[in-house]
């Protein structure tokens, strides 16, 4: 598959014939990734576990880590460190500490996100601040995925973590295999989710 970032690199370089551009680019249109407004970044989303061997470029992953560096948090506190892993021999070396994220191979740069225990919403701002990312890289046609199951101690160890930190998350990111991008989204019903003015009023 064609890096979706060299697309937007192409489209953005030319100014003015961009819009023309993205109009008459179906191969980035049918990948249902382009740069686009927030909620059609929210509703395309998805995550990814499998990615192609094209590197992310620096100025994207500075966006990416940027955009967690933005996100909201209770207080203002910003209980949060980024570790970025570009290194290939560190990557790898994580696989094996990422027991439901094994796939944390084949990324082009992982972050570990790692939060600050000062209060009890410290997971809840980190979770803000992966989400930004998220959304911030889907914009750039790069795919994370949230990693849960993770040898915290091991990885600690590995990074110079210190102890009283907690690791949120490890999320890998690279340009999506095709397929990824494609699969089905499955959510509930609105419907069933959804309760106007009172709990149960459909
Ligand atoms: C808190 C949290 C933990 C998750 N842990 C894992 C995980 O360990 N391994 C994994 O492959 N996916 C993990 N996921 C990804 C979810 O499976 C995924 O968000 C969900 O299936 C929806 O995917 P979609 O947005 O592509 O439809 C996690 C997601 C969240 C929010």
């Amino acid at each position: 598959m064609r890096s979706l970032q060299s697309q937007f690199n192409v489209s953005k370089t030319i100014g003015i014939l961009h819009p023309v551009i993205l109009l008459t680019d179906t191969t980035l249109v049918s990948q249902g990734v382009n740069p686009m407004d927030t909620f059609e970044c929210i509703r395309k989303r998805r995550d990814i576990r499998s990615y192609v061997k094209e590197e992310v470029p620096d100025e994207v992953i500075r966006k990416i880590i940027e955009a967690g560096r933005l996100a909201p948090s209770a207080m203002n506190l910003q209980p949060w460190h980024f570790v970025i892993i570009k290194d290939k021999a560190t990557i790898k070396g994580l696989e094996k500490f990422c027991t439901s994220g094994r796939f944390i191979a084949g990324a082009s740069f992982a972050v570990v996100v790692v939060t600050d225990p000062v209060n009890k919403w410290h997971e809840i701002d980190g979770a803000r601040a992966v989400q930004n990312m998220s959304l911030a890289a889907w914009n750039e046609g790069v795919g994370t995925c949230w990693i849960g199951a993770i040898d915290r101690d091991k990885v600690k160890e590995m990074l110079g973590i210190p102890r009283k930190l907690h690791i949120l998350t490890i999320l890998p990111f690279g340009y999506p295999e095709e397929f990824t991008v494609k699969r089905k989204k499955i959510r509930k019903p609105a419907e069933e989710i959804f309760h106007w003015e009172k709990y149960g009023h459909k």
